[in-house]
């Protein structure tokens, strides 16, 4: 099959809500020069207009819906960021409403098939190369990626860096753990599910990154990339 040849210039970089995937993927690809696909963000993408056409979980008119809605990632200024109907929605697709569907839908498998044959175009239309995070890009979209990477960190860490990232800095002890319970349900739905659950693949790199610096996270992951890829 053309996409595992292709796969051999995808960094798979996997694991929990929160745990820095995708700003590590995206460092990753800006400093290696290769695409970033965030397959998280299609998801939520998909889930937008599922929930704006009020579909309920109907795989097979969700995916009616991602299609004429032209749901996808687009290449903004080198960064892929989510489309629905020619709009940038990378700000919405993070609402909480967003985010407390997303899971439900993501467990989909008509609309996880739609997601992984996306993603494999994209990679594809890139032959440079792309680095790819979400729950199932090692195991399930990019089986043959170059390098497989699977980051953790610890809860509390996780939910801390969200209100971070979230601005939500006068978050109090009870918002965090709050947070925490919010991260922890929809990892518990990601990992439980049938069809492509969250899980390290055999094979990947576990990063905890809990005591890491963000540039220390980078760094190793690019580190062990290089050769692979033939940089010097
Ligand atoms: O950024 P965050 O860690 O909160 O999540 P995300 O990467 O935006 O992914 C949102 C949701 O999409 C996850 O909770 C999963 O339910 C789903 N997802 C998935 O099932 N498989 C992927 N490859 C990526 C995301």
């Amino acid at each position: 099959m053309r996409w595992r040849l292709l796969a051999s210039r995808v960094i798979a970089i996997d694991g929990p809500a929160g745990s820095g995937k995708t700003s590590t993927a995206k460092a990753v690809a800006a400093e290696l020069e290769l695409a970033h696909l965030d397959s998280g963000a299609l998801y939520r993408a998909v889930t937008l207009v599922m929930l704006d056409a009020e579909l309920r979980l109907d795989e097979r008119r969700i995916v009616e819906a991602a299609n004429s809605h032209g749901v996808g990632l687009r290449d903004v200024h080198g960064s892929f960021h989510p489309f629905v109907d020619g709009f940038d929605v990378s700000k919405v697709v993070r609402s909480q409403d967003v985010t407390a569907q997303v899971s439900q839908v993501a467990a989909l498998p008509t609309v996880r098939d739609w997601v992984n044959g996306v993603l494999r175009q994209l990679v594809a239309d890139h032959p440079a190369g792309a680095v790819a995070d979400g729950r199932d890009v090692g195991t399930v979209i990019f089986p043959d990626a170059i390098l497989k990477v699977f980051l953790t960190a610890s809860l509390e860490e996780r939910a801390l860096r969200r209100a971070k990232q979230e601005g939500r800095v006068d978050i109090d002890g009870d918002g965090v753990a709050r947070l925490s319970r919010a991260i922890q349900e929809r990892d518990t739905a990601d990992a439980s599910r049938a069809v492509a659950p969250l899980v390290a693949a055999p094979d990947a790199l576990h990063i905890d990154t809990t005591q890491l610096a963000f540039g220390e996270q980078v760094a190793a992951v690019v580190d062990k990339a290089k050769p692979l890829l033939g940089i010097a």
